[in-house]
């Protein structure tokens, strides 16, 4: 059985003494029986880093630039993120593609530079509300995964995808455990003609989990975990979701 990933995603939320306080909860529920991670603004890396050093807790960034170096002002490579110990960089969140016209070929080179760094790429793949209405889902997500399934080519097994309908985050709509499942399947089908390997990788869902609609959505069988937004600033709820993707699991320390 695949282990569960529950992934925070912090957006742009935190402060200092509300990140440790935040980061000192979650460490003293430690030990949790799913792999933990949190992706926070780059600025918190370094400090983020600090607290979790020795845990088995992760940490990663919310995105990671496609160039290796060089004058790219405002960018943060793959390298770096490396070097401060990020295990995993957010690529492609429906917030970049939206706010910052980030095209799947872009998401796709930018997974590409972050596992050439050994940096996990979490792509985030998820169709609108109106091209869910339109009939469009499968082929959205498919056409966003397809472009990083062949840039990673044979490394793309090494990736970890996130399925978020735009219309579900931070909205408090989330799919129904059987509209997420429909489209892990989809992406695992895909994955699995792709790699050969789809049943060793983590398909999470994202998009207004919360404690108590986790347990339900982590039991599907192609769900993996979760991208947690606004719950994952929550120590509380935070928490709530890494146990109950510990019982979906069913697993032991
Ligand atoms: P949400 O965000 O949990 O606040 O809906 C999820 C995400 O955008 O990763």
């Amino acid at each position: 059985m695949r282990r569960k990933l529950v992934v925070g995603n912090w957006k742009m939320h935190g402060s200092r003494p509300a990140n440790a306080e935040l980061l000192a909860a979650v460490l003293g529920a430690r030990p949790y029986r799913a792999d933990v991670a949190v992706c926070v603004p780059f600025v918190f890396v370094n400090e983020t880093a600090a607290m979790l050093a020795g845990s088995d807790l992760r940490w990663g960034a919310q995105d990671v630039s496609a160039h290796e170096q060089g004058a790219y002002t405002g960018e943060v490579s793959a390298a770096m993120l490396a070097e401060c110990g990020c295990r995993y960089a957010l690529v492609g969140h429906s917030e970049r593609r939206a706010y910052h016209a980030e095209s799947d070929a872009l998401v796709a080179l930018k997974a590409q530079a972050a596992l050439a760094r050994g940096v996990t790429p979490v792509v985030c793949v998820g169709e609108t509300l109106e091209e869910r209405e339109a009939g469009q889902t499968e082929a959205v997500v498919k056409r966003q995964l397809s472009a990083v399934i062949h840039q990673l080519a044979h490394c793309a097994a090494e990736m970890v995808v996130a399925y978020e309908p735009v219309w579900a985050i931070g909205t408090g709509r989330t799919a129904s455990p059987e509209q997420a499942q429909a489209v892990h399947a989809v992406l695992r089908a895909q994955l699995q003609a792709a790699t050969g390997r789809a049943d060793t990788m983590k398909i999470l869902y994202g998009g207004s989990v919360k404690a108590d609609n986790a347990a339900i959505l982590f039991a599907q069988p192609d769900i993996d975990g979760g991208l947690i937004g606004g719950a994952s600033l929550k120590a509380a709820e935070f928490i709530a979701i890494c146990r109950a993707a510990e019982q979906a699991a069913g697993g032991t320390p």
